[in-house]
């Protein structure tokens, strides 16, 4: 593309170079895959098998590969508290937390952000990371979640690659916009999830203004063994706050640990965060 360095193009000339010869997809031991979306399901809407060998291995791959480091959510910054239940929802659900009204207990909660390194700033345009684990009687329960409602794919098999989008080109060793916007231009169903984060609520103003959402749909059990869907938000009490482009550009580069100092010293002056 005109303007650019080699850099910045280094996609594009690899294009040309394979004169629209497209290389095979491999398995992490070099076996190629004919169709790496054909996944093995309990008929058609049914859960994803583990004997599906390419789904599993590319899984088992993408999660090992960033050591020590996680390969996403590297950086982030935890608290301590504890979930108090308000309202009965016995009738839904039979899990500890919720046995009666007015119990609490006890958890663990981790902010982070996605894409970037350990090292990377706080400020960045990506969703945030809202991990919850609740030591309940029953052992611990995670409930994993985001800042946004909704996820960028629905099927996993591609969150690797989504995910490769956001690390560094190879060859360049560089972040790569292209890589970023090409699969979201080729998979539609990232659109949604794309209108929140280039939205004003894209860049957060620390983790004490921002909700968080279990995204999945979740089942929850009663006594009876009836089963009920759910969907689990975590709507701040201090209210949604978010960044500028300008200012998370600016504390990106004077303060990028913000959100996590800014999460310590609320918390340790007493100004306790709670959703
Ligand atoms: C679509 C398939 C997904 C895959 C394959 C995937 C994979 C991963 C992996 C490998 C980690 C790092 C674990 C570690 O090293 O400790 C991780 C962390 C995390 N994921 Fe996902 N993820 C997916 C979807 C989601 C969704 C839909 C959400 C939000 C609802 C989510 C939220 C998180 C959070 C919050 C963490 C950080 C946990 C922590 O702070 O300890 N992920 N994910």
């Amino acid at each position: 593309m005109a303007g650019r360095d080699k850099a910045g193009n280094q996609l594009e000339e690899y294009k040309k170079l394979q004169n629209g010869n497209a290389s095979t997809v491999t398995t992490g031991t070099g076996a190629p895959v004919d169709n790496k979306l054909a996944v093995l399901t309990v008929g058609p809407r049914g859960p994803m098998l583990m004997q599906d060998f390419t789904y599993m291995d590319e899984m088992a791959h993408f999660n090992r590969e960033r050591i020590p480091e996680r390969v996403v959510h590297a950086k982030g910054h935890g608290a301590f508290g504890y979930f108090e239940c308000t309202h009965d929802i016995s009738q839904y659900c039979k899990a500890k937390p919720f046995e009666h009204v007015g119990k609490r207990t006890p958890l663990g909660i981790r902010f982070s952000t996605v894409g970037g390194e350990s090292g990377s700033a706080d400020t960045a345009r990506d969703p945030r990371g809202f991990a919850v684990k609740m030591y309940t009687e029953d052992g611990n329960w995670d409930l994993v979640g985001n800042n946004t409602p909704i996820f960028f794919i629905r099927d996993p098999i591609l969150f690797p690659s989504f995910i490769h989008t956001q690390k560094r080109n190879p060859a360049t060793h560089l972040k790569d916009p292209d890589m970023f916007w090409d699969f979201i231009s080729l998979r539609p169903e990232t659109c949604h999830q794309v209108s929140f984060l280039f939205s004003d609520r894209g860049t957060p103003n620390g983790y004490r203004h921002m909700n968080g959402y279990g995204s999945h749909t979740f089942k929850m059990v009663n006594n009876n063994n009836e089963a009920v869907y759910c969907k689990f938000h975590w709507k701040t009490d201090q209210g949604i706050k978010n960044l500028t482009r300008q200012q998370a550009d600016d504390l990106a580069g004077s303060d990028p640990d913000y959100a996590g100092r800014d999460l310590f010293n609320a918390i340790a002056e007493g100004n306790y965060v709670s959703t």
